[in-house]
């Protein structure tokens, strides 16, 4: 059934292994990061294979399709005060920054009659979760020390993802200089430095990650073998662990610019299109209910995208060496986005070779 996507598990556990090895030698645990594959039950099972530290998840549905799975549970996004009683429940630790919050964990860990282990994020510019100021972030240190029930592991950070800042040794040397005071402060010794997610791997490249920074969170670099400070490609890493296969149901040569006066699109655009004459314009039925069409990239390189709905990609083959016609396959790799999204999507198949 198509639209399919081809999930290649070899590759990914290639990916895994590698980051692995490297990150093994300098000290840095990782917490596998499962959101992006939905918490995928064969790419889970490679973590646990390869002996991660932890299975890291945004979403409480997904930590608790894992619950029986003998690795720790992070909830990756700042919990929701609807979600606490979940996150107790199928979370052996979580991400926080809202006294409000731990506050919650905690009676809802006695109540439970369990240890709910948190890290505090701090916000170093990124502009998303974390204590930006640090009155806040010690004013929030000193009632999660007090508070029974939870117990605080470590600090982390997040950059990229919102600012797309990069992350830099300054912002190491700030979480370090965190850590140092949360121990004269609190006498206790923590147990996460956690330094971020995929965009922070280069750092470990160059060396210049602190030693005293021991974990990552890591999603990106497995599923699609990129880095992503740069984009660059991992060295060693395999690409194309995710492909998405669609297939032709229309093929006819047309004009390329639509005829007649021109109102807005099914999603309130008003698409501007070149006149570049009659062109072969393959329908695939694939659209935006499946995918995120800005990550896909098609295969054939001299295929372009001109447009999407719903339901459909329509492509501009004219320029293409293979002759296609309805019923053929076009593939197509996926950038983060797209892998998100026909992950999510139910109409995408789901295929696994080795
Ligand atoms: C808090 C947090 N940490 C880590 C990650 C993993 O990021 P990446 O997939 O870039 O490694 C994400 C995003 O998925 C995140 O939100």
């Amino acid at each position: 059934m198509y639209p399919r996507v081809v999930i290649n598990l070899s590759r990914f556990e290639t990916n895994v292994k590698l980051v692995k090895n490297h990150l093994d030698k300098i000290g840095i645990g990782i917490f596998g990061v499962s959101k992006v594959f939905c918490a995928d039950s064969n790419l889970v099972h490679i973590f646990v294979k390869n002996n991660l530290d932890g299975i890291a998840d945004s979403r409480i549905q997904n930590l608790k399709k894992m619950q029986n799975l003998p690795l720790k549970k992070v909830l990756l996004r700042i919990p929701m005060h609807s979600e606490i009683a979940d996150t107790v429940k199928y979370a052996d630790i979580s991400l926080n920054s809202e006294i409000s919050t731990l506050e919650l964990l905690s009676i809802e860990a006695l109540r439970q009659n369990k240890t709910h282990g948190v890290i505090i994020m701090l916000d170093l510019g990124d502009l998303r979760e974390g204590y930006f100021d640090e009155n806040d972030f010690f004013e929030a240190m000193d009632r999660a020390i007090a508070f029974e029930g939870i117990e605080v592991l470590g600090i982390g950070t997040n950059l990229t993802c919102f600012g797309a800042v990069i992350p830099k040794f300054n912002h190491m040397a700030k979480l370090i200089e965190m850590k140092h005071k949360i121990q004269s402060r609190y006498g206790i010794s923590l147990k996460y430095i956690s330094a971020g997610n995929s965009s922070s791997y280069y750092l470990t490249e160059q060396g210049r990650l602190p030693d005293e920074v021991n974990n990552l969170r890591i999603g990106e670099i497995f599923a699609v073998g990129r880095e992503t400070s740069f984009g660059r490609k991992v060295e060693g890493a395999e690409e194309d662990v995710f492909v998405l296969e669609a297939e032709i149901i229309e093929l006819k040569k047309k004009p390329s610019v639509p005829i007649g006066e021109q109102g807005i699109d099914a999603f309130g655009q008003k698409p501007v299109y070149t006149d570049k004459g009659i062109m072969s314009r393959a329908i695939c039925a694939v659209g935006r209910q499946d995918v995120d069409i800005a990550s896909l990239m098609p295969f054939d390189e001299k295929i372009e995208i001109i447009g999407s709905s719903s339901d459909h990609v329509i492509l501009d083959v004219t320029q293409s060496g293979t002759k296609y016609k309805v019923g053929d396959i076009v593939k197509f790799h996926l950038k983060y986005g797209g892998i998100l999204s026909v992950m999510t999507s139910e109409y995408v198949e789901k295929v696994y070779i080795e």
